[in-house]
């Protein structure tokens, strides 16, 4: 999604914006600009990526005051035009923004009824034009962008800069992300901290409705009222590092072999041997409140839905209680039923995705208790939730969810083991799922080991023209995943179905054209996998089984065999596999792996 930075203080602007820029292209984007301010605006614009606009920036882009953008194409076609930043008619005023402004044709046709003409199709525009009216009348750039906003409906991150004041940028948030960097005399805003971490880990998010103005030796944050409110900086613990490949050829990868390591940091401090219960002190929640729930809801989009979806499987079995997972894009606009014995847990790596956020606030509009499972810490869903797990897996670059993926699944673990262990669930099978979350980072290290087979397999069955991936129960959230994974950056594509349902429809798709993906844990379902297997050899499809044995040639064309953990704690392990194949099938079909088509890596509009 569309990414902003911006810069005030003594040095050139420039070489911060591009590099900024640089570090929020993996939101996904499609055109890019800056501008800085010299004696009068100063401006380049490009369709296509930061490194076009670098190659377009003059080396003379001298000023001390910019902001620049990538956007990601919401209002009018990717074009060096549509590219942020616009300006106001007289080219005092320039602005960048990420989110939607709702009444932007309202708008624009009464500037037009009065004279503005417009340069581009975006509703940003609106508020160049808005605002540049409004500084004439007001000199008060603050000023002028509260009473534009006033006439605002939508989402907003927006950063504007006034050519006649160049100590001073105007940034404001609702509903899309702005975080204010304090550097030594210098102050920086990003709509993310991977901007930021190179220059400073001490960082402020503004709330939804605030306003703030920077200089180079501060900033002041302002309510929609215009009172002055008061900010804590919080220090960021990721490092300028984490957004580097590391010598892997893609993000994707890294993220992928980082997960002996996520996984132990989402674990460490929170098992304890003596109770062999989890202590997770972020959930504000006492065993008595712990007890007091009678159903666990959990909303997420994507991935974090899927992991979601092995989060409510581990809460029923480990704590017998009724969980479901539903995609929070769904939940939010169906008028949900909030109950008071209900815990809802959101999930959300970023912590911005715009459909979760929205399903959190209505959800806490109507007295639910909210906790969030969240990677980044600080994120608007981790602000806006009564309690929560922090996922400690380190920043996630690629589109495609991995480590975030697994963390969450683990943190899920916790949370099912805390709530089994007020309830019903023996010390006996506490200790058994403790020894079993300990054992996952030594097995992780085993599957990514198995990685020249899973990359043959991957390239045996990239070309074809759709696959299906199938799983039971436990299974089932796990083969979804799976089918994410692969259609998303390699293209190909993937259904999931519970294994179950295969005769009752897709079983007619089946055939040499489509191989199937089943995941075959070693379980109590594993004999009715296998007639599953039977029934699709038997319409000629291929099989790649995933479990924890080799299966009988006859039902299955390839096995990958992963190391065994306790029933319930399989589905994180089984996961990776299917990463790992994705990522191969990509690299087979020459995919732009961490960054795939259409997709962005934080959907920050509706
Ligand atoms: C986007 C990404 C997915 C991700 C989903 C939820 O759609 O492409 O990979 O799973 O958002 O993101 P979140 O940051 O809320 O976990």
């Amino acid at each position: 999604m569309c990414g902003i930075v911006a810069y005030v203080g003594p040095k050139d602007a420039a070489p911060f914006l591009l590099e900024g820029l640089q570090r929020l292209e993996y939101r996904g984007y499609d055109s890019a600009g800056v501008v800085v301010s010299n004696k009068g605006l100063k401006m380049r614009k490009v369709k296509g990526r930061v490194a076009d606009l670098a190659a377009a920036v003059p080396a003379r882009f001298k000023g001390t005051l910019g902001i620049g953008h990538t956007r990601w194409a919401t209002h009018g076609a990717p074009s060096d035009v549509n590219a942020h930043p616009h300006l106001s008619t007289d080219e005092r005023i320039a602005v960048v923004h990420n989110g939607i402004i709702e009444n932007a044709d309202e708008l624009r046709a009464k500037l037009e009824a009065d004279g503005v003409v417009f340069v581009s199709e975006t509703d940003t525009e609106v508020l160049s034009h808005l605002i540049g009216r409004t500084v004439k009348e007001t000199d008060s750039l603050e000023e002028a962008v509260r009473m534009a906003l006033k006439r605002v409906v939508g989402t907003y991150g927006i950063a504007v800069i006034d050519a006649q004041r160049p100590g001073e940028v105007v940034v404001a948030r609702n509903g899309s992300p702005i975080v204010l960097g304090i550097g030594e005399k210098e102050m920086f805003a990003a709509s993310d901290v991977a901007a930021l971490v190179r220059y400073t880990r001490q960082v402020v998010h503004l709330e939804d409705g605030e306003l703030a103005v920077l200089k180079a030796d501060g900033f002041h944050t302002f309510a929609s009222d215009a009172r002055e409110t008061a900010k804590e900086p919080l220090t960021v613990d990721w490092e300028a590092g984490h957004y580097d490949t590391g010598g892997y050829e893609h993000y994707l990868l890294k993220e992928i072999s980082e997960q002996p390591d996520t996984v132990a940091r989402t674990l460490r401090g929170r098992l304890d041997d003596r109770f062999h219960i989890a202590h997770l002190g972020g959930l504000n929640m006492d065993a008595r409140e712990s007890r007091s729930f009678r159903r666990v809801k959990i909303i997420g989009c994507g991935s974090a839905y899927y992991s979601g979806q092995i989060g409510a499987q581990l809460i029923e079995e480990l704590a017998r209680i009724p969980a479901d997972a539903e995609p929070a894009s769904e939940f939010r606009y169906r008028s949900p039923v909030v109950e008071p014995d209900t815990l809802y847990v959101a999930i959300s790596q970023s912590g911005e995705t715009y459909d979760t956020l929205a399903a959190v606030q209505e959800l806490k509009r109507k007295g639910g208790r909210v906790l969030g499972i969240v990677n980044t810490v600080g994120s608007a869903i981790a602000r806006e939730c009564d309690g929560g797990v922090y996922l400690h897996a380190g920043p996630e670059v690629s589109v495609a969810s991995t480590k975030a993926f697994t963390s969450t699944a683990v943190a899920f673990a916790l949370l099912a083991l805390h709530l089994g262990r007020v309830r019903d669930l023996s010390p006996a099978d506490g200790r058994r799922i403790c020894e079993g979350l300990r054992r996952l980072p030594g097995q992780i290290k085993e599957i990514l080991a198995l990685e020249p087979q899973i990359k043959e397999l991957a390239r045996k069955y990239a070309h074809s023209p759709s696959m299906m991936f199938v799983g039971r129960v436990r299974g089932y959230p796990v083969a979804r995943e799976g089918a994410q994974k692969l259609k998303e950056i390699s293209y190909v594509h993937a259904e999931a179905y519970p294994a179950s349902e295969l005769k009752h429809g897709p079983l007619a798709l089946i055939g040499p054209e489509m191989p199937t993906v089943a995941i075959v844990p070693d379980d109590e379902l594993l004999d009715k996998n296998l007639t599953t297997l039977g029934e699709i050899r038997a319409r000629g499809g291929q099989v790649l089984m995933v479990g924890h044995r080799t299966a009988d040639p006859k039902l299955a064309d390839d096995c990958v065999v992963l190391p065994k953990n306790e029933v319930e704690l399989d589905p994180i392990l089984m996961s990776i596999p299917l990463q790992i194949f994705a990522y191969h099938a990509a690299v087979a079909l020459e995919r732009d792996v961490d960054k795939p088509r259409n997709l962005a890596k934080s959907v920050t509009v509706e």
